[in-house]
């Protein structure tokens, strides 16, 4: 059975103790199904809590989509599969949905092709029903495909907004087969001080986040966008009917000036 990836997820980062129980309880509560940890963000336990505790409240665990990351630091042979363990314990699941590359090795010191292995044997032993990559350039990405074969490789999640549209990415997963999951997808909130948006969405009487999510989702990318507020999770899940004309499409085209927000230094590849 194909295990597709939900396209609307919830972000994590940033948020912890219980702002972070809240947004994912909260999130839980209106309607989302797919939930974007990492063992970077410090609270893959909190995220557990309250998937725990949405359980209690008639959300089986079943119904949802987990996904983890795997930090750089646990990239080796003998630590990766070690640490998705201690990423299961804390999230209080025997299983996750998928689990991502956080970010390629920085400088490449451990090849892609071990870690890419590592990850397989993990999906093989069952520690998850999925494996993917993030970050990746396409020369990585190349690699990975040569480790695990391309079918394997459920997504690439990969910084996507109207400011960073990383098209030459894009079309290199795709001309492989390779799912797209947009992070960051409201460039932290950026989307909202644009005009050309903003007029896009007066038009169809949405708010200027549905209209950045709408379009991820109109090329086929999942998007994961995060938020603390209830009206802002709620607006963000409401996208059915939303469907953006070739002109507002074009419009939002030509918002791209390649600004990276996710660039941190010592770790980011030399991007394509
Ligand atoms: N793979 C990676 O390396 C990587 C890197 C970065 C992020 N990610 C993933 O992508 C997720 C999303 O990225 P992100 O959280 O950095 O940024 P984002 O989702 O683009 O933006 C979140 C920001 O937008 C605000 N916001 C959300 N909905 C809104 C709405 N409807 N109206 C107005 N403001 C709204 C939120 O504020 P409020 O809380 O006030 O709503 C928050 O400040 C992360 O949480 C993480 O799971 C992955």
């Amino acid at each position: 059975m194909t295990i597709s990836i939900p396209n609307i997820g919830l972000g994590t980062f940033r948020l912890k103790d219980q702002v972070v129980i809240d947004s994912v309880r909260t999130g839980i509560e209106v309607g989302y199904r797919h939930i974007d940890t990492a063992q970077i963000y410090g609270n893959e336990a909190e995220v557990g809590q309250a998937i725990a505790e949405s359980a209690e409240h008639g959300t089986a665990r079943d119904e949802l989509f987990v996904t983890t990351k795997i930090w750089i630091d646990n990239l080796a042979h003998d630590k990766l599969i070690p640490s998705l363990k201690e990423s299961l314990r804390k999230l209080r699941l025997e299983q996750l949905d998928l689990t991502l590359i956080h970010w390629p090795s920085p400088n490449d010191a451990i090849p892609v092709a071990d870690y890419m292995a590592a990850l397989a044997e993990a999906k093989a032993a069952g520690l998850t029903k999925l494996i993917g990559v993030s970050n990746f350039t396409n020369a990585q990405l190349t690699q990975a495909i040569a480790a695990v074969g391309a079918a394997e490789i459920a997504t690439q999640q990969v910084e996507i907004h109207p400011f960073l549209q990383n098209r030459k990415v894009v079309e290199f997963a795709r001309s492989h087969g390779i799912h797209i999951t947009a992070y960051m997808p409201l460039a932290y909130g950026k989307v909202m001080q644009e005009p050309v948006i903003a007029r896009i969405a007066e038009r169809h009487q949405v708010n200027p986040a549905q209209i950045a999510l709408a379009w991820a989702l109109q090329q086929g990318f999942a998007v994961i966008p995060s938020s603390t507020k209830r009206a802002n999770l709620e607006s963000n899940l409401k996208l059915q009917g939303i469907v953006l004309s070739a002109e507002d499409m074009a419009q939002i085209a030509g918002l791209e000036r390649n600004e990276r927000l996710a660039n941190p230094d010592g770790l980011a590849p030399v991007w394509d």
